[in-house]
Parts: C-alpha cells; sequence; structure tokens
C-alpha cells in the first residue's frame, strides 16, 4: 500500500468513544453498563426545534445554501452575541459550521503553519492537540491545576509564550474539567495575546451552561472578535442538538472570507434544515436551559457528594459543563488502571484523564449526563468496591 500522508499518521482521535466501545461490547455480552463517558445531555432535542427542522424539510428546504450560512441564521448569531457577549458583531464576521468541531478545525488550519507553538489547555478537548499534531506545529500544553480549580492560569500561559506562538486556546466552561475562567483572566490573556500578536481561539461550547446562573465571561468582548479572538459557539450541547451538527464562528471579517473557501472545500455548507431548527433554537423559547441546568445541578451535587464517599477518591465541585473530574490519586492506581477496573468490576464507563493530556494523570472524567438514579448505583457500587479493595489490601 502506498504511504499515508504525514498529516494522516499524526493526527488522532478521541478515547471517550473508545471507551463507548468497550462498553459497548460488555452490553453485547448481556452484562449491564452504566455510562458516564460520553459527553451529550441525556434529554431529546426541544420539541419547538425539532418541528421547525422537520418543517423546512417538508418546505424542501433541503438544497445546497451559501458557505458561509443561511443569512436568516448568521442574523440570529449576529443577535445572540450582541445578548450574550454584549458586543453587536457585523454579519460578515459570522460563520456557520456543521458543528462546533469544524470551528475548531478550520480555524486553526486557517492560524497555524508547521512549526508554529500551539497553547492549550492540559487536560483538555483532544481536538485541540490532533490538529495541532496534524499541522506539524508543536503542542505546548498548560497544566490545568486542581490547586487553581483547574482553571487556566495567565502566568503559566505567559511562561510558555514564545517567537513561534500563534495561537492560545481556551476553553470555558471547560471539558473535562467543569472549570470556569474569571474575568480578570480571561483579560489577563487577551493582554499577553496582544501584546504578542497571538490568536486566540475561544470554545465557547457550554457557554450556558454554569452553575451560578450567569453566562461564563468570553475572551471576544476585548475585540469584539475583531482581530486575534475567535469565538466557536454551538447548538449540541445547550440546545441538546448533537446529531443535528451545527456550529457558529464569530471571526476577523478577513478570516471569514478565507474560511469560506475551506467550507467550500469541505463541506459545501451545513444541511440547511438543520440551519433552520438553529433559527428557532436561538430566537425560540429558551426557558427550557433553566431547567436542563436545575436538573444538572442536583446530579452535579449528587455525583461530587457521593463520589467524595468512595475511598481513594475526591472530587471538587464543577463549575460549569456536565463534567466530574474525579481525583483518583488516592486509589493507588493510574487513571487507565482505575478506568479500567471500575469497568471491568463495577460495569461504570468514564475516562481516564489521561485522554485529555498528560496532566489528566491521577485522574478520572464522569460525565453526569444521566439520570439521578444511574448516579446514586454507579456511587453505591464505587463505593462497595473501593472499601472492599482497601479491605482486601489491609
Ligand atoms: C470543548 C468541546 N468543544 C467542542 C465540542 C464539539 O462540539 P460539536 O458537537 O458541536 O462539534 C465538544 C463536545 O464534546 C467539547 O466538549
Amino acid at each position: 500500500m502506498p504511504r499515508l500522508s504525514l498529516g494522516a499518521n499524526r493526527i488522532y482521535g478521541e478515547a471517550a468513544f473508545e471507551v463507548l466501545a468497550k462498553a459497548q461490547a460488555l452490553e453485547k455480552q448481556g452484562k449491564t453498563v452504566l455510562h458516564f463517558e460520553i459527553g451529550e445531555p441525556d434529554m431529546e432535542t426541544p420539541n419547538h426545534i425539532v418541528e421547525a427542522g422537520v418543517r423546512a424539510i417538508h418546505e424542501n428546504k433541503t438544497h445546497y445554501e451559501p458557505s458561509l450560512g443561511l443569512m436568516e441564521l448568521r442574523n440570529a448569531v449576529v443577535d445572540e452575541v450582541e445578548a450574550t457577549r454584549g458586543f453587536r458583531p457585523q454579519v460578515d464576521q459570522v460563520v456557520i459550521t456543521p458543528g462546533l468541531k469544524p470551528g475548531i478545525f478550520f480555524s486553526m488550519l486557517a492560524v497555524i503553519d508547521p512549526g508554529d507553538e500551539v497553547i492549550f489547555p492540559d487536560p483538555g478537548y483532544p481536538t485541540y492537540g490532533s490538529v495541532t499534531a496534524m499541522v506539524g506545529a508543536r503542542p505546548v500544553p498548560v497544566p490545568l491545576l486542581e490547586e487553581n480549580q483547574f482553571r487556566m492560569n495567565p502566568d503559566d500561559v505567559r511562561k510558555r509564550v514564545t517567537d513561534r506562538t500563534k495561537v492560545i486556546i481556551i476553553n470555558s466552561p471547560q471539558n473535562p474539567t467543569g472549570s470556569v475562567m474569571t474575568e480578570e483572566e480571561l483579560k489577563e490573556i487577551h493582554d499577553i495575546a496582544k501584546d504578542q500578536d497571538i490568536y486566540v481561539i475561544s470554545d465557547e461550547v457550554y457557554s450556558k451552561m454554569t452553575y451560578n446562573g450567569s453566562l461564563a465571561p468570553s475572551i471576544s468582548v476585548h475585540d469584539r472578535a475583531k482581530e486575534r479572538c475567535i469565538l466557536l459557539d454551538g447548538f449540541s450541547k445547550c440546545y441538546v442538538m448533537t446529531g443535528w451538527r451545527l456550529g457558529y464562528m464569530v471571526v476577523p471579517v478577513v478570516m471569514a472570507e478565507r474560511l469560506r473557501d475551506y467550507l467550500v472545500s469541505a463541506v459545501s455548507c451545513t444541511a440547511s434544515f438543520t440551519q433552520w431548527a438553529g433559527v428557532e433554537a436561538l430566537t425560540g423559547d429558551q426557558t427550557f436551559i433553566a431547567g436542563m441546568m436545575d436538573r444538572f445541578t442536583q446530579k452535579r451535587d449528587r455525583i461530587a457528594a457521593g463520589l467524595n464517599q468512595v475511598p481513594g477518591i475526591t472530587c471538587q465541585l464543577p463549575q460549569g459543563a456536565f463534567y466530574a473530574f474525579a481525583n483518583i490519586r488516592g486509589t493507588g492506581m493510574t487513571s487507565q488502571e482505575c478506568s479500567e477496573f471500575i469497568l471491568n468490576e463495577c460495569r461504570i464507563a468514564t475516562v481516564p484523564g489521561t485522554a485529555f493530556g498528560q496532566a489528566g494523570e491521577g485522574y478520572l472524567r464522569f460525565s453526569y449526563a444521566t439520570s439521578l438514579d444511574i448516579i446514586d448505583q454507579a456511587v453505591d457500587t464505587l463505593q462497595t468496591a473501593f472499601q472492599n479493595r482497601l479491605n482486601t489490601r489491609c
């Protein structure tokens, strides 16, 4: 077989999907598995959004559309950004993508060259490192420390900036730790980026999923995404639209023009009926989000309290998203060993912290987008299993 490209050999996947495959293999053998590995809300897409998508299909809105997105949706994003971030971008800055992930992929391709350095959170969403590696750029992970509630520390960023740094990637609220950065920290990181003329990609897919009742602050307010900030948000999480594939970017106008050509070359456009559903998501009823977050608050409190009762495990209270990042150092196992032990002995699927970077060693991610019953069952099972393990070791 002819040789594959360097990029094909460098790009990598996501461990959450590997754990899911292992859990499904156990289920095929008739075993019941409690799922805490996959990051998607345990609800259906709200009905009014589904109806809008179905209506669009019946109205034959099933053809190619402009690559940058439907004007109706781009205008809705302008209003949305004004309402949620407090500045009104030009519609020419708005780019619609099939999910937020292509926004990460294409914005990274648009700004980094081989040899450039890319600063990103560790532990962090695997796509950042994977695309960096694919391009042949140098990954510069910034460890997120539990002592700092897993927030990215601007001083740690500053220490890693060199004259090759091209972009700093921020993700707040964060996957996998549930941390939320403060306005002051974001301002400081923006100042660093401005001083050194660096891009900032801000992945805000969980922006509406916070536990203090207010939206997570956005770094994009500092330049209104006109110069260096690339604001990425989407519909997958807060509108429960993971399978619809819909996201948006707000970027400097010159970049939007280049992104149009990436989109033309890669996907032509985002599915049109999905975009109509997106217009309804942004402009229709928003009350279900508060209801969803109330339920997530109960689940968060329950899982964190439960995990803190498991011998060898501690867990901080996440401030956003729906992930508990539990410290498992007291078990004496590595993240990988602990995740496998829990899957094989307790039939609970989790993701080892190392799936998100080296600084994730010593942690496990529990996605608590599941029912309170399942959380209670999982916590009971873990308490018994780790207590037994402790007893047999004594
Ligand atoms: C931090 C982060 N960014 C992006 C995504 C992907 O979003 P989408 O499904 O809209 O592509 C996820 C999904 O888990 C995520 O956690």
